[in-house]
């Protein structure tokens, strides 16, 4: 029998072709606050500062923000507002503006922050003529004129790099009591109220919306910058567009069926940080709320902006973007970032919501999925299969059927009888099982989860206060409302092996539909009527005693997997690393897992803006991102399948994955050629397995991107400023997959003329200089990845069945010399799956080369791994002057070493060093 959400999906797909349907989801006119405030263009702002309210203390400046009728000749008093301008460290600032006295506390986005943000020195530098002046320690300003508010954050070059409300769309609609008409005594003014402000429709739908109308949005100008970036997860280009026609960028996060390219809409992730860049600066601004949000865009080089707008705001310079949040609810509460280079406005924005921390090795392998593999057998099939083809992989999944009939945290006990063998039966080969648990609750009499939920009250609630139902996968479900610290407790404690039988510390954990997905409900999601817990408080009654989903919408998910990974460290003491996938994402997300991009489809498009998409992923702090490899819904021929595979290769999460109802498309089910190109695409990856622990690890310290557009490490280079079809792993390799049927070349960018870069063909080591575009001709077997000169990358040739088997095996250390003839890199090594690197259990070293010695060093002289590992080759790429002898000392060995020269003569090896990678070692040439 077929399940109710296969009937759903089936029922959506017929009678139509591959597409979005549009009609499911909302335009910018039918959502209400998004319409209401989008054609709000006030020529002069209302908001303006008492100055006689102005307080520093601390870090935080404080005063009134009046807004004011100015359509009278009276000065009228309109509300009160409370602005808060902090300066944190690094060169950040955070702006909020609540009510004063709201009728009761307005939203504050919860789980976002990895913690209480530092807080930097701020002191007024001066105050005159309605003009005052802040700086922070470092020197940043922040010009706040009083009337109309404006606020200009200036850098240390003394520029202006952010100005808010310079087109006077600041908003915060206050909270009212529902009255049918106001009659103020004072003025006479009659107050109408819109339609639409106590409830509004859509479709099927009615919204009550008990608290009225209570958006909030700010304007956010960027001078002098040529493109703005961020805001995902949209399928549009990295460099965002101007939306004036058409609707604005939509976060709200979404479970979209058959979602479209090249769009604004809104689909799973939502996270609002947006980036501006310019040959001068790079600066940003994170809007910190989780409700539904639309950004517009405003770009005044697109040639779509009217040139009287252009002289209108910008006095004719083209050089400049505007962007605007809308927000259904909350505060406004944006933090500002100075830059001024790329990578600092990044690692500003991680500061503030944290890196990824390191993930287990395997995680970074391959990873074989497919909605379903179907029972213990077909698990054992494909798990042999992966061994008779030689294709390397860590990891099988289980999607959704092999629970018992969707009840997550069962076992169909047909197909699924022996869990815990299975899983045996994995590990023996280093192989891991991850498994899928959804939020979304089964409602049947007798499951526990459903009903330990009831009776312990721990469901999202309806509007009316009962426990919200909505169709997912199991038919009638319901959702646990993890904002109540007793529901996350609870959860948490289901993945404890006790109550999860058949897992071990081998069995990790994909979150999905966690947007959450309701297939009834508006647009595909829960109703924003629906309540959330909020902590018990003094007068918490009323309306002030929960929260709607309309204030939390966005940060559902990560509370979701926040949940989880608490629960998956529970269940092993603290001592072992999880692995998370979560679909929905929303800032902060990157603490706890991976994010994919969900349903795509077996077309080139797709996999195409696979890395624009995760280039936005991560420029917004998710690193850890890839798209289902090989495309979700329908069958990718072969052409298609290698081009994605030899893609996702580089990509940091790379999972095959597939639809239920298409063809099985496991690598050995293709024809024999193409079968080795997919093997070769994952023996690629293997061999740099240790060269993406690595980066992942240096990102748990930085906070930078694993995966980077080429402005990060090119900030001068205009060309790189809107390059989204390649990218940089770390400021390492450069890739270009082939991302287009048929091809013999592509078009690649090599940046860094200026710095007379050379970049190494990672196929031929030939070196490439730097000087924009080259054709680089491709075979079906050739992936454009090029070794920047001056790096030195660790390889392991020997690939074996998964990652773990290849812990101790030696390294070939590929060195790309630089135009000086040097070179340096980094390698970090430690179990691969504890925490026990916390106990400075770990070696992170660095490489150096320069033409009279090579060393290996440990920068952290208290921190070891006794790794078995050694150095059984080293490459040197673009060597001039061969030497004539190499020695190695390591302790008290010393070693010589024999050399050949290859290709031209400019490539040597240097054979069996044979030195240990637990400790230094150098290698010294002469000539
Ligand atoms: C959703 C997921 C997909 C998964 C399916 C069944 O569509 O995005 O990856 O296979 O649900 O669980």
């Amino acid at each position: 029998m077929k399940s109710w959400g296969l009937l759903l999906v089936a029922a959506l797909a017929i009678g139509s072709s591959f597409g979005v349907h549009k009609n499911n989801f909302k335009t910018c006119d039918q959502s209400g606050f998004c319409k209401r405030l989008r054609s709000f263009k006030p020529e002069k702002s209302q908001y303006s500062l008492n100055l006689d309210t102005v307080i520093v203390h601390g870090n935080v400046l404080s005063a009134e923000v009046n807004t004011v009728d100015t359509t009278t000749q009276k000065r009228i008093i309109l509300w009160h507002y409370a602005l808060r301008l902090s300066a944190l460290v690094d060169g950040t600032f955070r702006v909020e503006i609540d009510e004063a006295d709201p009728l009761y506390p307005r939203y504050r986005t919860q789980l976002a922050l990895n913690g209480e943000p530092k807080a930097d020195g701020l002191k007024i530098v001066s105050n005159e003529n309605g003009i005052i002046t802040v700086a922070n320690s470092q020197g940043h300003k922040v010009i706040i004129t009083a009337e109309p508010l404006k606020l200009e954050f200036v850098n240390l070059a003394g520029d202006v790099a952010v100005i808010l409300n310079d087109n006077a769309q600041l908003m915060v609609e206050p909270l009212r009591v529902k009255k049918e008409r106001v009659d103020d005594e004072d003025t006479n003014l009659v107050e109408v109220e819109e339609e639409g402000t106590w409830g509004e429709n859509f479709k099927s739908h009615h919204d009550s919306k008990p608290r009225g109308n209570e958006a909030v949005s700010l304007d956010f100008s960027f001078p002098e910058a040529d493109n703005v970036y961020g805001i995902p997860e949209h399928t549009d280009k990295l460099a965002l567009r101007t939306t004036t026609s058409g609707d604005p960028y939509r976060l709200y996060n979404l479970d979209v069926f058959e979602y479209e390219l090249d769009s604004r809409m809104a689909i799973y992730g939502a996270i609002p940080v947006v980036y501006s860049h310019g040959p001068k600066r790079t600066a940003g601004v994170f809007w910190h709320n989780s409700a539904e949000t639309w950004v517009d865009v405003v770009n005044y080089a697109d040639s779509t902006v009217v040139s009287s707008l252009v002289n209108l705001v910008t006095g004719g310079q083209k050089r400049r973007v505007d962007t605007r949040f809308i927000s259904e609810s909350g505060i406004v509460d944006a933090f500002v970032f100075l830059g001024e280079k790329p990578a600092d406005v990044f690692r500003q924005y991680t500061q503030l919501t944290g890196s990824a921390p390191i993930p287990p090795k395997f995680s970074l392998a391959y990873h074989q999925c497919r909605w379903n593999y179907v029972d213990e057998a077909d698990v054992r099939g494909v798990d042999d299969n992966l061994d008779n083809y030689d294709i390397p992989a860590d990891v099988i999944w289980l999607d959704i059927e092999y629970t018992d009939r969707k009840k997550y945290f069962t076992w169909d006990p047909i197909k699924f009888p022996h869990p815990s063998d299975m899983v045996a039966n994995l590990t023996a080969k280093g192989r891991k099982l991850v498994v899928i648990v959804d939020p979304h609750v089964k409602r049947e009499a007798g499951y526990f989860l459903h009903e330990d939920a009831t009776e312990l009250g721990y469901y999202v609630k309806d509007k009316d206060g009962k426990d919200y139902e909505g169709w997912c996968w199991p038919g009638s479900s319901s959702y646990l409302d993890f904002f109540d610290p007793a529901v996350s407790k609870y959860n948490s404690e289901r993945y404890l092996f006790e109550n999860f039988p058949g897992t071990s510390k081998d069995v990790h954990l994909w979150n999905d539909m966690n947007e959450p997905s309701v297939f009834n409900g508006p647009e595909i999601t829960m109703p924003k009527d629906c309540r959330h817990y909020k902590p018990p408080q003094d007068g918490n009654d009323g309306l002030a005693a929960f929260w709607e989903h309309r204030h939390v919408h966005n940060e559902y998910g990560l509370w979701n997997v926040r949940s989880t990974h608490e629960g998956m460290l529970q269940r092993v003491d603290n001592k072992y690393r999880p692995f998370i996938l979560t679909r929905s994402a929303f800032s902060g997300t990157q603490r706890y897992g991976a994010v994919w991009t969900g349903d795509n489809a077996a077309e080139w498009g797709f996999l195409a803006v696979s890395v624009p998409m995760c280039l936005s992923l991560s420029v917004a702090g998710v690193s850890f991102c890839g798209s289902d490899v090989g495309g979700f819904f329908k069958y990718p021929e072969p052409e298609l399948m290698t081009r994605w595979y030899q893609a996702g290769a580089f990509q940091p999460f790379f999972r095959a994955h597939s639809h239920i109802e298409t063809k099985r498309r496991e690598p050995w089910l293709y024809e024999a050629p193409t079968t080795a190109l997919l093997r070769d695409a994952n023996r690629r990856r293997y061999a740099l397995i240790d060269f993406w622990y690595t980066l992942f690890y240096e990102h748990s310290v930085d906070g930078l991107p694993v995966m980077r557009p080429l402005f990060q490490e090119y900030p001068h280079e205009e060309d790189t400023f809107t390059i989204d079809d390649q990218y940089l792993l770390g400021d390492k390799l450069l890739i270009r997959p082939v991302v287009q049927p048929g091809v013999s070349s592509v078009p690649v960018y090599l940046p860094g003329a200026a710095q007379r870069t050379l970049w190494y063909d990672v196929d031929s080591y030939h070196a490439h200089h730097a000087a924009g575009y080259f054709t680089q001709d491709v075979t079906i077997s050739k992936i454009p990845v090029y070794q920047r000169g001056g790096i030195i990358i660790p390889r392991k040739e020997r690939i074996r069945r998964s990652s773990s088997l290849m812990a101790d095996d030696p390294y070939t250390l590929v060195v790309a010399l630089d135009v000086n003839g040097t070179a340096q890199g980094s390698l970090y090594i430690d179990d691969g799956e504890s925490y026990e690197y916390r106990n400075n259990k770990y070696i992170y070293a660095k490489f150096k080369y320069e033409s009279n010695a090579m060393t290996y060093s440990f920068p952290n002289e208290n921190a070891h791994y006794p790794t078995r590992s050694w150095v059984e080759r080293i490459v040197i790429a673009g060597i001039k002057t061969p030497p004539k002898t190499a020695k190695l000392h390591q302790g008290d060995k010393q070693l010589s070493l024999q050399m050949t020269l290859h290709k031209g003569n400019d490539v040597l090896v240097v054979r069996k060093p044979g030195a240990n990678m637990a400790h230094p070692w150098k290698i010294t040439f002469s000539y």
